[in-house]
């Protein structure tokens, strides 16, 4: 098949670019208290620029005990002191914005922390008027809770309140209360929330846990999961088919998005959604009402291999309403980094990937270096999760560690001296920004020529896509648009395949090895280990 945008749509700035993660704690830190902040980020802004990206997205900088490291918010309308003010995220934007980049806020709808005003009210008696604003519910006879649903980090998703006598609802942490969204009233104060960000100049969102929003109204009971193995995650016990997923979500998705439309066409939504591509899709909403883009989490779980890509992008594509926009994740801050997935030969094709599928990339800081998963010492673990579930690979500090800026000892993120959050990679000597960028061949300039070849060239972000190949060890697939046409062939193994293409001539637009550029390409290609070609063909 060949997948097509649609003429009659638009063609706005978060279909053209790319979008830029940044988990703050491990960006840059300004005043050297080891952890990221605002003006760290904002100093680092001409970095992006330079690499390319058109959006940065921001993981949550609001007031928090961080229980969940900010995703347990106390306070939706300011910042954590230890990522600086207001003012600070004014600067930040003020400056994304001169130099041409968008700036993504994360919302986190589903729960507040335990310590936000709105639930202190809630919790302090059944009488209270904030009562409803959160998900309480009565024991059974015999005292146990309401039903057998599971918190995601470990556990029982209900906390009894011994003064209220009353269980409440976490689909996270017991420090995380989830917002009741069937009540009108917290609709509209977190819609105000949005409207908050958007006043000061914040271009979109990335709505946190959207699958979570809204819960089965009789609560009943997840039925078990056949397939869940010992050393799975305990949450997976169940299928969470009545706490998430809801049908009445797309409500107030239809809500969400309807606030974003009266600053405009422009701002853009993000949901964060773990869910199969069927229902993936679903979020797009009828005749595009929902979230522009639903992200697409299927190339971390997809096994790495051409056959399997090849069905996944198949799969997605034919699923896409009419008028939806792709977009791909390769990697974030709950998930295992792509060069430990992949190894660092295939991250360099894993990178090609990401940036010639139709859709919009996202790109999470330091996957750019080829940053790996760090192996955290016992004594400094700081996620949650691997505290609740330890030693199963649930963890997610592997993921979060300092962004590596240079080959100091505390790899630029923060001064020598300080002990940053969480301990820099061994690798951030050789692996880091500086070396990178003064080495010709490097995964970094390699990124950089490919978002640089993306933005010069419609056909690789938004022309037809086509599969031509797809072998036990080939990938190769064709972008076209005005004429302009590419083959984009990757090697997802180290051998040396051979492709025939006899129709094919062409010339080399761009190597992952960064060194066959313009070699011509005549009825047949091939392709060192783990090496991938973006191909101009004539
Ligand atoms: C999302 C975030 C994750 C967070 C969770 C609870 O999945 O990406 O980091 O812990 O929601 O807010």
């Amino acid at each position: 098949m060949v997948y097509v945008r649609e003429a009659s749509v638009r063609n706005p700035w978060w279909q053209r670019g790319v979008v830029y993660q940044v988990y703050p704690r491990s960006f840059a830190d300004s005043n050297g208290d080891g952890v990221g902040d605002l003006p760290g980020i904002t100093g680092r802004l001409g970095y992006l620029r330079w690499l390319g990206v058109e959006a940065v997205w921001i993981s949550p900088f609001y007031p928090s005990p961080m229980a969940d490291f900010g995703y347990d918010v106390s306070d939706y309308t300011g910042v954590h002191p230890v990522f600086g003010t207001l003012e600070d995220f004014d600067d930040l934007v003020a400056e994304a914005h001169r130099l041409g980049l968008k700036v993504i806020v994360d919302y986190v709808p589903n729960h507040t922390s335990e310590e936000h005003p709105w639930f202190v009210e809630s919790r302090s008696s059944r009488r209270n008027p904030k009562r409803d604003w959160y998900i309480w519910r009565d024991p059974k006879a015999d005292g146990a809770p309401p039903n057998n649903w599971l918190a995601t980090f470990g556990g029982g998703a209900w906390e009894w309140d011994e003064e209220t006598e009353q269980y409440y609802y976490h689909a996270y942490l017991k420090e995380q209360p989830d917002l009741n969204w069937r009540n009108p009233e917290v609709r509209g104060a977190m819609y105000d929330v949005l409207r908050f960000w958007l006043d000061r100049g914040a271009d979109g969102f990335r709505v946190d846990a959207l699958r979570q929003l809204v819960k089965d109204e009789r609560f009943r009971d997840n039925p078990p999961n056949p397939d869940h193995r010992p050393g799975d995650s305990p949450y997976d016990a169940l299928l969470p088919v009545y706490s998430t997923d809801r049908p009445e979500v797309h409500g107030i998705v239809r809500e969400m998005r309807g606030v974003l439309d009266e600053y405009g066409e422009d701002r853009l939504l993000i949901g964060e959604l773990y869910l199969p591509i069927e229902r993936l899709v679903a979020y797009y909403g009828e005749d595009g009402s929902g979230v522009q883009l639903p992200t697409n989490m299927h190339l971390i779980s997809t096994p790495w291999k051409a056959r399997e890509i090849a069905a996944l992008i198949e799969a997605y594509e034919a699923a896409l309403p009419p008028g939806g926009w792709p977009n791909w994740v390769l990697g974030n801050h709950d998930r295992s980094r792509v060069a430990s997935r992949v190894g660092p030969g295939q991250a360099r094709v894993a990178a090609m990937l990401l940036l010639t599928l139709r859709g919009t990339p996202t790109l999470y800081y330091g996957d750019e270096l080829g940053m790996r998963d760090v192996e955290i010492p016992p004594h400094r673990v700081r996620d949650p999760w691997e505290k609740n579930v330890p030693g199963i690979g649930l963890g997610r500090d592997p993921e979060r560690t300092p962004m590596q800026w240079d080959g100091s000892p505390n790899a630029g993120f923060c001064p020598s001296g300080v002990e940053p959050w969480l301990p820099p990679a061994d690798d951030s000597p050789v692996v880091n920004v500086e070396c990178q960028r003064e080495a010709p061949d490097s995964l970094l300039n390699l990124y950089r020529r490919l978002l640089s070849l993306r933005r010069a060239e419609p056909a690789l972000s938004s022309g037809d896509y086509a599969l031509v190949a797809a072998t036990d060890e080939v990938l190769a697939y064709q972008r076209q648009h005005e004429g302009r046409r590419f083959i984009v062939v990757l090697n997802l193994g180290p051998r040396e395949p051979c492709l025939k293409m006899p129709g094919l001539r062409g010339r080399v637009a761009l190597g992952t090895l960064l060194e066959r550029q313009g070699a011509e390409v005549v009825k047949e290609v091939t392709l060192r280990g783990n090496e991938g070609l973006v191909i101009e063909a004539r």
